[in-house]
């Protein structure tokens, strides 16, 4: 079990979304979640998301995974960085947890990285916040104030920069952690063989709210609502200030639709970047061996980055899960936190669950899809 060792309320108010902050005892007696070898074993799967970076004199280069084969690389001047390892490594998702502080609809991943003495990806902006938190070995860090730079290579595409003037330099050990809101520039250079956690949170963009808001309305044929006007401008060419403002009000108007934006919400909010390592059961399970295997005391557990997540004062009482909405009827509503909020169910919380018909439902649905299993 993992436990943050600061104030939380001080850092929320205080540090998140608004300035880096460095917290050099953030977890006391941190031990690695996982070994170098065991993120290798990782980064040879074909659909685990991983790369190395090779330093090469202030040039970067990026080798996608899968790797299977680090001879080439030599004893420094590298990184192996290896995504969503939460995932697909079941004893890292103990760390994450330590960080449910923020809600979960914030998460986005958490990106192990090993390094070799030099290595590193080079100073860069992300558009999400992020803990660093430093496992075995040391790393210097530098950060820089949020502001203008210049795109690496002049490629506004990548998150790479040219270098930056830091406000905060800092060397993490074993249970040291930085935290970066967006858009603060920062590098690391490795100075002894480490193996960090990049524990990151992102939120969706306007770009992303309204391509689900287009997908919804497609979807469901609605949105059909058409332009009308009681005045034409004189001028041939000329879209009016008032037809203009009539146009984006029909936006608008959507927007505000509650209706309209809370499925959308929920299914968005509820889905991972990453692929999820959902395991379908092999052959239909019934509600009847999910019954009796509780009552033989198996454990219901939920696959490493699944999301379920509720929106507050929702007339229809959904869960969402992973993009896919369920409604339940509004007596269920605190069973339906129980299970959003506890990755962890307890055999009394599962009973609980297990009582209601509705709710065996959707856990056999869940275990079907692979979404949810049970643990011995
Ligand atoms: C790194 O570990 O060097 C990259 C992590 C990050 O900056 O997000
Ligand atoms: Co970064």
């Amino acid at each position: 079990m993992y436990q943050v060792n600061f104030d939380i309320a001080d850092f929320l108010t205080n540090y998140w979304q608004k300035k880096p902050v460095v917290i050099k005892q953030a977890f006391k007696d941190f031990h690695d979640p996982i070994s170098a070898e065991e993120l290798a074993g990782l980064a040879c799967e074909e659909e685990v998301a991983s790369r190395v970076i090779l330093t090469e004199q202030n040039q970067w280069q990026i080798i996608p995974g899968p790797i299977e084969d680090y001879s080439a690389y030599g004893e420094q001047d590298w990184q192996l960085l290896v995504q969503a390892v939460n995932h697909w490594f079941p004893d890292s998702i103990a760390l994450v947890e330590a960080f449910r502080f923020i809600p979960d609809w914030r998460f986005d991943d958490l990106m192990v990285s090993f390094a070799t003495p030099g290595g590193g990806v080079g100073p860069h902006i992300d558009n999400y916040d992020v803990f660093l938190l430093q496992g075995s070995g040391a790393r210097r860090w530098k950060v820089g104030d949020i502001g203008k730079y210049r795109p690496r290579n002049g490629d506004t595409h990548t998150a790479l920069i040219d270098d930056f003037d830091p406000m905060l330099e800092v060397t993490l050990e074993k249970g040291g952690m930085l935290y970066i809101p967006p858009g603060f520039p920062h590098c690391a250079k490795t100075l002894s063989t480490a193996l960090s956690y990049s524990i990151g949170f992102r939120a969706p963009s306007q770009q992303e709210l309204f391509s689900s808001l287009a997908d919804q309305l497609i979807d469901q044929n609605t949105g059909l609502k058409r332009f009308t006007s009681n005045g034409e401008p004189t001028s041939p060419s000329c879209v009016s200030t008032a037809q203009q403002q009539g146009l984006q009000a029909m936006l608008a108007e959507l927007i505000a639709n509650e209706t309209t934006m809370q499925p959308i919400l929920g299914q968005l909010l509820s889905q991972n970047r990453f692929e999820l390592d959902l395991c379908p059961a092999d052959e239909p399970y019934t509600k009847e061996m999910l019954i009796e295997d509780i009552g033989h005391g198996a454990q219901l557990c939920r696959v490493g980055g699944l999301k379920i997540i509720q929106l507050e004062a929702d007339p229809l009482n959904r869960l969402f899960i992973d993009g896919q909405s369920h409604t339940l009827p509004e007596h269920l509503q605190p069973l339906a936190t129980l299970l959003s909020d506890n990755i962890h169910l307890s055999q009394a919380q599962t009973s609980t669950l297990l009582a209601e018909p509705e709710l065996v439902t959707l856990i056999v649905e869940l275990i079907n899809s692979g979404h949810m299993y049970l643990a011995e």
